[in-house]
């Protein structure tokens, strides 16, 4: 007789199962096709720390981390301890009509933290959601309703945060969008240009483009701030995927200190990658202008911000990352990564610029080594020309168990945003995997031509299916 299955592990294995049929007829078809177009298609089934395992036993570094949501690692023993606790307590969720402990105290501990005179939290579920938060504040605060953001920007998806958005091909087709204005990133002649005409009620920045990989130079944020306040506009850092250690501070503007944000948006790693959760963290006055009375009290809320389990998360993440000491470690490792793609990049022809800070980074491939590559190819049209970066990092996959990605599927940089545990041995792992990826796609050999007729024949498996094809269908791979 077999042994009774637990109600989870019953469900993991029907799910298992029929992963195949139920996600292409029921979820993305479309999204299944890339993953099995670019060799992406594999089934994990483990997680601890910066390493998945796949279910026939391999072993995989993890240099996506869920989008950078995983700062304190997978399967953390005191968060999971924590959790489990929270779930099994008893102790109410959502009652709504109560002073959220949890998240008072979380609010408390965040603004704590972060530099310039931030006072509130608004609590959400996602990135954008903070976002938006965000952005409305700032619209009744200043009476203003134009956001000024900059090219290559990334701050979410929903229609407020589409209206920020720097890449045209996520902006088709869902117009119109909310007034918006895009100006050259780290540029401050261009910031002043702009702020001068007092049209906007906020300038809305990432420290570290999460497209691009480039960082905002020293200085930038801190009279980014000055201007901002000059002009009546808001300042919104959007720490989203920079906050909580990542770029080896606390939040990524803190390597700024003349910088003075008037709202800092946090989320992904906020909850440690174990709990969605979202904050605008706000100055005083600007929250005022929202809530400012008791019939007011609730113009801006979401039935589930302040969840038991989210701020418990949070929580969590804080006390990790301070004994663990996560910003410091994050600065060292991503010493080591950067160190070591930048020796890469010298002894090889294939790529051309390290880019980011502490564990968040960019490897710029090289464009004409891209078109050389290609062309080596026959039957090479702009379908496959957009999938260079895709095969590279599905090189670094297939043959050395890396997990990265690139910041678009039709972008050359490939990106590395680790859980902020990675080890040396790990990082040491990443670079000779990058190496020697490098070095197979720099000899134009047959191992290369072996990996891109690899993805060209999921390209024409996947043609020949009735699935939409990958030429109409831009996915964003954040
Ligand atoms: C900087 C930044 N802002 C906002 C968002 C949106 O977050 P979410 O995907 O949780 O909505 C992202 C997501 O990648 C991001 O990187």
């Amino acid at each position: 007789m077999s042994a009774q299955r637990s109600d989870f592990t019953r469900l993991v294995d029907d799910a298992r199962a029929h992963v195949d049929h139920n996600y292409v007829e029921h979820v993305n078809p479309s999204f299944a096709q890339l993953l099995h177009l670019t060799g992406f298609d594999r089934r994990y089934v483990r997680g601890l720390d910066a390493r998945l395992w796949d279910d026939v036993g391999h072993e995989y570094v993890d240099c996506i981390a869920g989008y950078a949501v995983h700062a304190v690692g997978r399967s953390h023993p005191r968060m999971i301890a924590a959790l489990d606790e929270a779930l099994r307590s008893q102790l109410p969720n959502w009652v709504q009509f109560e002073r959220n402990p949890l998240a008072a105290l979380l609010a408390q501990r965040l603004c704590a933290r972060v530099p310039g005179d931030l006072r509130h939290a608004v609590f959400s579920n996602s990135g954008a959601e903070a976002v938006e938060c965000a952005l409305k504040l700032a619209r009744r605060f200043t009476s203003r309703s134009a956001v000024l953001h900059c090219d290559m920007a990334f701050h979410g998806l929903t229609l407020g945060a589409l209206a920020a958005n720097g890449n045209q091909h996520l902006r088709e087709g869902f117009g119109p969008l909310g007034e918006s204005t895009s100006i050259a990133f780290d540029d401050l002649v261009e910031l002043e240009k702009a702020l001068e005409t007092r049209r906007f009620a906020a300038f809305l920045v990432e420290p570290v483009q999460g497209k691009s990989l480039r960082v905002a130079s020293n200085g930038y944020l801190g009279e980014a701030s000055r201007l901002c306040a000059k002009f009546g506009t808001l300042l919104i850092v959007d720490e989203v995927q920079t906050g909580i250690g990542r770029t080896g501070r606390f939040l990524a503007l803190e390597h700024d200190a003349a910088c003075r944000p008037d709202i800092v948006v946090l989320s992904k790693a906020l909850a440690g990658g174990f709990v969605p959760v979202g904050a605008a963290l706000v100055r005083a006055d600007v929250w005022r202008a929202t809530f400012n009375s008791m019939t007011n009290a609730l113009v801006h809320a979401s039935t589930f911000q302040g969840g038991v389990l989210a701020m418990t998360a949070a929580l969590m993440t804080l006390e990790i990352h301070d004994a663990e000491q996560l910003s410091q470690r994050a600065e060292r490792m991503g010493t080591i990564l950067g160190k070591g793609f930048d020796e890469c990049v010298r002894r090889h022809d294939g790529a051309v610029e390290v880019r980011g800070r502490g564990l968040m980074l960019g490897v710029a491939l090289h464009k004409d080594f891209a078109e050389r590559f290609l062309s080596q190819l026959p039957l090479i049209g702009s379908l496959e020309r957009v999938l260079f970066g895709q095969a590279f990092a599905m090189k670094m996959l297939e043959s050395h168990r890396v997990l990265c990605q690139v910041t678009d599927s039709r972008s050359n940089i490939l990106k590395f945003t680790p859980p902020l545990v990675i080890d040396e041995s790990q990082c040491a792992r990443v670079v000779a995997a990058f190496d020697a990826t490098l070095h197979t796609l720099s000899g134009i050999a047959s191992p290369l031509l072996h990996g891109t007729f690899y993805a060209l024949n999921r390209l024409r498996a996947g043609m020949m299916t009735s699935a939409p094809s990958p030429a109409s269908d831009r996915q964003s791979v954040r």
